[in-house]
């Protein structure tokens, strides 16, 4: 059979077809399939020679020299939290991938932490007088913070290349407007995503420079680009958050020189993105019991913090009840429902489930299980968790004022709860803030 030559390449995903459709089979999207001749082995193969300019050899180990400065060559961001994560701080030569949803915050921190290191930052969407005016804002050193406007590869390196060596730090922002010349689709498609990034992280290693690369993801997490992007980088960071709440955590999903357990918390204020530090963690801050509130203490990396969990459960007009949650992952919810329903005996086919959690922290930790039930049973039974009969302590508005009760401990579907990791560290932290670990052995003793 004779090789075909050509093949048909969507413009809009990049995926490769050997036959026309009106539809492209990966994406859906229609009339998106341009016929482009076969290479017959992928492009890349010959370009990482020329970039690097010369004929591939084989090394041996032994002979390898090894370069002490190429392992302890880390600069601090300055920024303590963000050095948290990545380990001590910036690789020389690494490649970071800032992933997070559009406006959560990620041009701010890459703003600051050039504005405190110095570096390049290439604008590929905010023109240069939008970030000058922000590192004028908050008041970072402007001295040595330098805006390449570009949506370019082909221009970043040129540029790059001619500096040879001035900066130490280079921030793309975003991979999803920077476009090279050799991909097919148009910006931000997956291909020219994907050949954008091979071609930056080419560049970072030649010129020893750290780059960070911004990415957008979307509510469910992941499309055009992040997920796809994750292997090529040596550390993939997330940062997350609820918009309108002042809580950011900046999450290593991958970290080539450095830990993943730990996270980085901020605050998004006027002045920028702040330092949280451990003691200011509390989220709890009424003393008070209230209906339908529950107390919980989760471990975002190794640190514990204080939060509450709040639930309406109200009778429902609607055919299907509703089960809405902030914070808690949605089947994680469904889930818990469920167990409520049959464990607790709360009749839930009939309630509106609604959930919260304070602060804008989305919970990733089953340790938060028996709070969510533990809220849902106070909402239901219209009581405030803790109450205890004998006790005369009065009523302070709609609360009771006392020990809090903290509610820690994974839930299993037949409504046994269970131990979770940290749980000496959260008991500690509880009795820190005069509170104290309900124990118990199964959710029918929620009270
Ligand atoms: P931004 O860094 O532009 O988000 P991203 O690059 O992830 O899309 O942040 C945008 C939000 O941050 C915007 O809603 C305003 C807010 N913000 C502050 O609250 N304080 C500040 O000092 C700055 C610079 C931004
Ligand atoms: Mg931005």
């Amino acid at each position: 059979m004779v090789k075909k030559e050509t093949v048909f390449v969507c413009s809009s995903c990049g995926n490769e077809f050997s036959k026309w459709a009106g539809q492209c089979s990966a994406c859906g999207e229609w009339n998106s399939l341009k016929e482009v001749k076969s290479l017959g082995k992928p492009i890349n193969g010959n370009r990482i020679n020329k970039s690097l300019g010369g004929v591939r050899e084989v090394k041996k180990v032994s002979e390898i020299e090894m370069k002490s400065e190429s392992i302890t060559n880390i600069i601090s961001t300055e920024i303590k939290e963000f050095d948290r994560v990545l380990g001590k701080g910036i690789v020389q030569g690494s490649v970071t991938l800032f992933a997070g949803e559009p406006g959560i915050g990620k041009s701010t921190l890459l703003t600051q932490l050039v504005g405190k290191v110095g570096g390049l930052y290439v604008a590929g969407e905010e023109s240069a007088e939008q970030i000058a005016l922000r590192v004028r804002r908050l008041g970072l050193n402007a001295q040595g913070f330098d805006i390449f406007e570009s949506n370019s590869v082909e221009e970043i390196e040129d540029y790059l290349n001619r500096v040879n060596n001035l900066y130490k730090i280079v921030v793309v922002d975003s991979i999803q407007v920077i476009g090279c010349d050799n991909a097919t689709g148009t910006v931000g498609s997956v291909s020219q995503i994907k050949e954008s990034t091979f071609r930056l992280v080419q560049l970072a290693k030649k010129l020893k420079v750290a780059m960070f690369i911004v990415g957008h993801v979307t509510k469910d997490g992941d499309i055009a680009g992040p997920k796809l992007l994750e292997h090529m980088v040596d550390t993939v960071l997330y940062f997350e958050g609820e918009k309108n709440g002042e809580l950011r955590i900046l999450r290593a999903n991958k970290n080539r020189f450095g830990p993943t357990d730990e996270v980085g918390i901020f605050k998004m204020t006027d002045k920028g993105l702040l330092d949280v530090k451990s003691e200011d963690l509390n989220l709890v801050t009424d003393d008070t019991s209230k209906i339908g509130s529950a107390v919980t203490v989760l471990v975002e990396g190794t640190r514990p913090v204080m939060v509450e969990i709040q639930a309406l459960v109200v009778e429902s007009f609607a055919p299907m009840p509703k089960r809405v949650f902030a914070g808690v992952d949605f089947n994680r919810g469904q889930l818990l429902t469920a167990i409520a329903q049959k464990s607790l005996g709360m009749p839930l086919y009939k309630y509106d489930v609604f959930v919260s959690v304070t602060g804008g922290i989305k919970i990733d930790d089953t340790g938060a299980d028996l709070a969510v039930l533990a809220a849902m049973w106070s909402s239901y039974k219209e009581k405030p968790l803790g109450q205890n009969p004998s006790q005369t302590l009065p009523l302070t508005g709609q609360g009771l004022k006392q020990n809090l009760p903290v509610f820690v401990g994974e839930v299993s579907l037949l409504g046994e709860v269970r131990k979770v990791k940290f749980w000496e560290k959260r008991k500690k932290e509880a009795e820190a803030m005069g509170k104290k670990l309900v124990e118990i052995k199964n959710v029918r003793e929620i009270k």
